[in-house]
């Protein structure tokens, strides 16, 4: 049987709902609820493929975002992730006034959820994710980088992560009940599950630090994943003790009983699901009137973000980045977006041949149609063929996509 709301709501955020929609929820769930997924249990990984996972995990420098149980870090001039925490904890060797400059600079890529404890995850659902990765965490920043994967490297990923057969799956409780607790529990002080009425935020019962709330919130995914996500035995223990899961998740424990997590379980599994809602792409605005420098373009685009990925390596510390030396499985593309004569002399094609980042791919400049394809993405609709830049990070304003578009009709100059 299926558990069936009689009136389902609007995707609303968890925040915004009253109170006391808690108790008088229109839905009608029926007493048993099979919550048994359809899949068979998953059984332990071969060894192989194990094996050719963790290669590939260094092939696709995983590490340079998260941290990995069994696999090294970078160097820190690699780190992404690692030297931007060093950098906004202060202990990066460098004088206090480029490091206060640079902190002001600093907004992503500082937290990423460390790949440990990856066993609770269910195997299907890494290898499905990894090769068209959506957002998990509604108030993180940085999503995972769109890869380009086949599905053959992401299985054996897959396996390296998630190398343990499937525990066997627990009898789940109640649905309804589950659904009040995670009002009562304080879940939704920190979490949203979007596609089912809104579930109104309570405190927890035990108040929380403040930087735990904050971090929590920051980090906490929308629920809506979880039964994709987790494997059900891992997802009924972690709802009672987090980090018996994952030693580091930053995640509290929050005095739920096992029946109680069961209860919960059930209604994170069971519960019917609107579908994901597609964003709305917007307009790119009209070319602007005013005359528009490279420099105004290079301090709102280039210089702000692009060029962390896209520079020469020449004169920067490490390497030139994913966008200029390849990286994270990506080939040499070589286009540095850290001076005017590098945007100007362009990338390489899927033949290593130089070509323009202005010659029009569907009607729009190459580097304008990048830019525009990361707000469809996020929309929910990726472009074929157009990668949408900044990777992995959120999309720049339209105001400052015009600008582009407007230096680059006004003849593209350098002053
Ligand atoms: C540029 C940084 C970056 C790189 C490189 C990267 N990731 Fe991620 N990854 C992230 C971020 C950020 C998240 C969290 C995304 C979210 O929650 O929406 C994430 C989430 C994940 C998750 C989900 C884990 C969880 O707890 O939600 C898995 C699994 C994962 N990455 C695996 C990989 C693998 C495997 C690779 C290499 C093929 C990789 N990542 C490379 C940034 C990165
Ligand atoms: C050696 C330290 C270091 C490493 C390694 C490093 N960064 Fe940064 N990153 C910085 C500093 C410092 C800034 C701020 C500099 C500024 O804008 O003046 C920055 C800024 C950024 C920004 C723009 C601001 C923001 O937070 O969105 C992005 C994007 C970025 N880095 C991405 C990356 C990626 C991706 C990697 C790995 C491929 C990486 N960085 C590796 C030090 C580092
Ligand atoms: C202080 C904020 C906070 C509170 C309160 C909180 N969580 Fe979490 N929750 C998190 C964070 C952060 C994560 C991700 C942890 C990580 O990856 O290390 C998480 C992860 C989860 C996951 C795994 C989801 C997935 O897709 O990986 C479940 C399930 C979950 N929480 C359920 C609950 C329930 C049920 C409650 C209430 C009893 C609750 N949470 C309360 C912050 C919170
Ligand atoms: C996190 C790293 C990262 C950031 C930040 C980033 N890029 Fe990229 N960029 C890449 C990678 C990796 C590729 C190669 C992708 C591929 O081969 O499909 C790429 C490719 C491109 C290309 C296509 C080149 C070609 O010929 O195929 C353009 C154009 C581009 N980036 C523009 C930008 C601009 C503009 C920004 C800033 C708004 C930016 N990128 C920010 C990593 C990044």
């Amino acid at each position: 049987m299926k558990t069936r709301w009689a009136i389902v709501g609007l995707l609303v955020a968890a925040c915004e709902s009253e109170p006391q929609a808690v108790l008088s929820t229109e839905a009608v769930v029926d007493a048993e609820v099979s919550t048994t997924p359809t899949a068979p249990p998953e059984p332990a990984a071969e060894a192989g493929q194990v094996e050719h996972g963790q290669a590939l995990v260094s092939k696709y420098q995983c590490n340079r975002c998260h941290d990995i149980d069994g696999v090294e870090p970078p160097e820190l001039d690699y780190d992404c992730a690692g030297c931007h925490q060093k950098i906004l904890a202060g202990d990066f060797e460098a004088t206090e006034e480029e490091l206060s400059h640079w902190q002001g600079r600093l907004h992503s890529l500082d937290e990423v959820p460390s790949l440990s404890g990856t066993d609770r995850l269910s195997r299907a659902w890494v290898a499905s994710f990894l090769p068209a990765a959506h957002d998990v965490r509604p108030n993180l920043l940085a999503s995972m980088p769109r890869f380009d994967m086949p599905d053959a490297d992401a299985e054996a990923i897959a396996a390296f992560l998630v190398p343990s057969a499937e525990p066997e799956r627990p009898t789940l409780g109640d649905a309804q009940r589950g659904r009040a607790l995670l009002s009562e529990k304080g879940c939704m002080s920190c979490h949203r599950m979007t596609g089912v009425p809104a579930i109104s935020a309570l405190p927890t019962e035990e108040p929380l630090a403040a930087d735990v709330l904050a971090r929590g919130q920051k980090m906490a995914p929308d629920l809506r994943w979880a039964r994709d996500r987790m494997r059900p035995a891992s997802l009924v223990q972690w709802i009672v003790d987090p980090k018996a899961v994952k030693a580091d998740a930053s995640m509290p424990e929050l005095g739920v009983t096992e029946a109680e997590a069961a209860d919960i379980a059930a209604y994170l599994t069971s519960a019917e699901l609107e579908p994901v809602a597609l964003g709305e792409v917007p307009e790119l605005p009209a070319s602007l009137e005013r005359p528009v420098t490279y420099a105004e373009v290079y301090d709102r685009i280039f210089g702000k973000i692009c060029r962390h990925c896209h520079s020469d390596p020449d004169v920067v510390i490490g390497d030139g980045g994913p966008g200029y030396d390849g990286g994270f499985g990506f080939t040499k593309r070589a286009l540095d977006l850290s001076t005017y004569e590098g945007l100007r002399s362009g990338s390489l094609d899927d033949d290593g041949k130089r070509r323009s980042v202005f010659k029009e791919v569907g009607g729009k400049p190459r580097i304008v149609a990048h830019l525009l394809a990361r707000h469809s993405e996020v929309a929910g609709r990726p472009v074929e063929g157009v990668r949408g830049m900044p990777l992995g990070l959120p999309p720049i304003p339209m105001d400052d996509i015009v600008l582009l578009q407007t230096w680059i009709e006004q003849g593209r100059k350098k002053q």
